[in-house]
């Protein structure tokens, strides 16, 4: 089967691209019952067919700052060394992707995140065909580019991924360390470097999106958790550059507010939110307003649990 001959089969399978349109194949018609990934020429062997780098991000030339809980900077460092996959497990805005950015830039990794849902697909991680002019191109997926070039692939909100999508991972996961390209045959080993990395929030965690044992057991957990006091007043005074004081003020009342957990709240304002507010009271928005804005109301729609929250700040700043 020549070249041409696909790309026609592609087009019918996929509806007809304008000339000058580059579309993918979709994975529903690539895997039709005359697979083209069996005939299709081999990844280097067409013209144009370069590596993507999309999502390709390099080592940041700055360290980003990021202030360690306890030992998670080490035993992610031996983690990487020992070519062990990482699962981040915590609340939200908590430090988990900073945490991430933070290692890339010491270990001097290229970095490739990505957001998991629903719809997001096996071909979206690995990659597929696109049909441009009359040739037929495989573009790689921000899995497959981590795999060859080495990065720390980062797969944020797992859970929201179907299992036949987070079963790819499975032979990257353990000795194997290989990805299989069933569409071009290829079976890739995995660029010294390349690490694997996935996050979830348990909070959220349904039974049904729970993730498999044999997914699990492929990965070393690291617990997050917002920070002790002192040092969430030093995160909320690096990022939101506001003073001391004002920090030690937002800190106190967020821990309060954790506290309405027990009341309903089902989640708590986050590290995120407190540099939120701090970064709104460095633009001159008094300190109650801000917390109305960013602390409070971002965290619930019932007007009961609201309007505790409300009198927790009119007694605070009275
Ligand atoms: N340990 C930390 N060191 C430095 N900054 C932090 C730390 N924890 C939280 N932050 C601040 O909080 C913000 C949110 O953190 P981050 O985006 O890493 O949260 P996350 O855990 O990835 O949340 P999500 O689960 O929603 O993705 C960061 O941009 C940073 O400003
Ligand atoms: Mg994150």
């Amino acid at each position: 089967m020549n070249k041409l001959a696909d790309v026609q089969r592609l087009k019918q399978a996929s509806g007809t691209a304008a000339p000058d349109e580059e579309r993918s194949a979709g994975a529903a018609a690539v895997n039709e019952d005359r697979p083209i990934g069996a005939t299709a020429p081999k990844l280097g062997q067409l013209p144009g067919a370069a590596l993507s780098q999309d999502g390709l991000r390099p080592p940041p030339a700055e360290e980003p700052f990021y202030s360690p809980t306890r030992d998670e900077v080490a035993l992610f460092e031996h983690c990487h060394e020992n070519r062990l996959a990482v699962m981040l497990k915590g609340p939200t805005g908590c430090g988990k992707t900073r945490f991430v950015e933070h290692m890339a830039w010491k270990l001097q990794r290229p970095l490739i995140t990505v957001s998991c849902h629903d719809d997001l697909s096996a071909s979206d991680l690995i990659g597929r065909y696109l049909i441009k002019h009359d040739s037929v191109k495989w573009q790689d997926g921000p899995l497959t580019t981590a795999v060859r070039q080495g990065a720390i692939c980062y797969l944020d909100e797992i859970v929201e991924a179907r299992q036949d999508t987070i079963v790819v991972l499975h032979s990257l996961t353990d000795h194997r360390r290989t990805l299989t390209i069933d569409k071009t045959g290829e079976v890739l080993e995995a660029a010294p470097g390349f690490q694997m990395v996935i996050s979830y929030n348990p909070g959220y965690q349904r039974m049904l999106k729970d993730l498999k044992p044999s997914t699990r057991q492929r990965f070393v957990a690291l617990d997050f958790d917002f920070p002790a006091p002192e040092r969430e007043t030093a995160i909320v005074v690096q990022e939101g550059g506001i003073s001391q004081i004002d920090a030690e003020t937002l800190v106190a009342l967020a821990n309060k507010l954790r506290a309405f957990q027990d009341r309903g709240l089902a989640e708590a304002p986050s590290t995120r939110l407190l540099v939120a507010t701090a970064q709104l009271m460095r633009r001159g928005i008094d300190i109650k307003r801000a917390c109305q804005v960013a602390l409070v109301s971002p965290l619930s729609d019932d007007a009961g649990l609201l309007d505790a929250m409300n009198d927790l700040l009119d007694l605070t700043f009275a």
